[in-house]
C-alpha cells in the first residue's frame, strides 16, 4: 500500500514499471495499490478527471475523502489499515511503503517466508528507539503535549516502509479509536502497538531496511529490502541496476 499525493503521477509510474509490476514472487501473489486523498487547488476537477482516467487504465488506485496533506498522513495510514482489515482479509502480510522508495520484493519475500518470521502480531522495518517527541513549534515534526503527553515515543517502525502480518490492521484501527491522532503517522502506529502490547521486531538483518545509501552499487542494492530513492528516475535506476537491464 503506497500513500501518495494525487499529483504524484511520475512516482506512481516509476513504481508501476518496477517493483509495483510484480504479481508473483517466489510463488506468492503480490499486489501494489496506491492510496490518494482528495485533489485540491483551483483545478481540482480536472485533476480528479485525470486521476479517474489513470484509475481506469491501471486499476490500482484507491481514493479516500480526506484532504491530502502532510498533517493528514496519519488519517491516510488509518484508511490504509481499515482498507486492509476490511477488504484484504486473504493477505498474510502487508506493507506500507512511501512513493519514493526502492523495494526489493525478492528479499522481502525471503524474509516473510523464513520459518522464524511470525505470522501474527509481527511488524518490522527500520526501528526507531527512544525517540524524544519534538516540542519545537516551528518544526514539521512538532507534536503538542495535548496530543501526546509522554516525552518519548514507544519503539516504532520508520514510516518510509514497514511490513506487518495482516492481523494487525484490524487491531491497530481498534486501538486508534480512543487516541487523538497526531501528525507523525509512524510514531502514532507505534503508540497503537504499545496499547496492544505488541513490540516491533528487529529484522534478522536490520541493514536490509535502509534510509539513504551512500552509494548504490549493484552488490549492495541486491541485498536490501528498502532504501530511499531521490526521485522517480532513481527508483527506475536502482531497479535496473539490480535486475541488470541496462537503461
Ligand atoms: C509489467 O510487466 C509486463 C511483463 O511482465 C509488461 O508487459 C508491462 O509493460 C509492464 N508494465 C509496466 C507499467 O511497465
Ligand atoms: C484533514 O482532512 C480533513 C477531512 O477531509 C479536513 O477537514 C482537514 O482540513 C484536513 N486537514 C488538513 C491539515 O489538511
Ligand atoms: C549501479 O551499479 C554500478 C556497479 O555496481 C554502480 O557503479 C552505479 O553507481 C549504480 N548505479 C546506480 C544508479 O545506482
Amino acid at each position: 500500500m503506497v500513500p501518495v499525493a494525487p499529483n504524484q503521477v511520475a512516482a506512481r509510474n516509476a513504481i508501476r514499471s518496477t517493483w509495483g509490476n510484480e504479481s508473483t514472487v517466489q510463488g506468492k501473489a503480490v499486489i501494489t495499490l496506491f492510496l490518494v486523498g482528495l485533489t485540491g487547488g483551483s483545478d481540482s476537477e480536472k485533476a480528479q478527471q485525470q486521476l479517474e482516467e489513470e484509475s481506469r487504465q491501471h486499476r490500482d488506485l484507491l481514493q479516500s475523502n480526506f484532504v491530502d496533506s502532510y498533517f493528514n498522513l496519519t488519517i491516510k495510514t488509518m484508511v490504509i489499515m481499515d482498507w486492509l482489515a476490511t477488504r484484504c482479509p486473504q493477505a498474510t502480510f502487508s506493507m506500507k511503503i512511501d512513493s519514493d522508495m526502492y523495494l526489493n520484493l525478492e528479499n522481502l519475500m525471503t524474509l516473510l517466508l523464513a520459518p522464524n518470521t511470525p505470522r501474527q502480531n509481527y511488524i518490522t522495518g527500520f526501528l526507531m528507539w527512544d525517540r524524544p517527541v519534538n516540542r519545537n513549534k516551528k518544526s514539521k515534526y512538532y507534536v503538542s503535549e495535548e496530543l501526546y503527553p509522554e516525552p518519548k515515543y514507544p519503539t516504532y517502525v520508520m514510516g518510509v516502509g514497514y511490513v506487518f502480518s495482516n492481523d494487525l490492521p484490524k487491531k491497530i484501527v481498534e486501538a486508534s479509536k480512543d487516541l487523538k491522532p497526531f501528525n507523525m503517522e509512524d510514531a502514532f502506529v507505534g503508540v497503537c502497538l504499545k496499547r496492544l502490547g505488541i513490540k516491533p521486531s528487529r529484522a534478522p538483518d536490520p541493514s536490509q531496511f535502509r534510509t539513504f545509501m551512500k552509494d548504490s552499487k549493484r552488490h549492495d542494492l541486491s541485498k536490501v529490502i528498502t532504501t530511499i530513492a531521490r526521485s522517480p528516475k532513481q527508483i527506475i535506476e536502482f531497479w535496473q541496476n539490480v535486475t541488470k537491464i541496462s537503461p
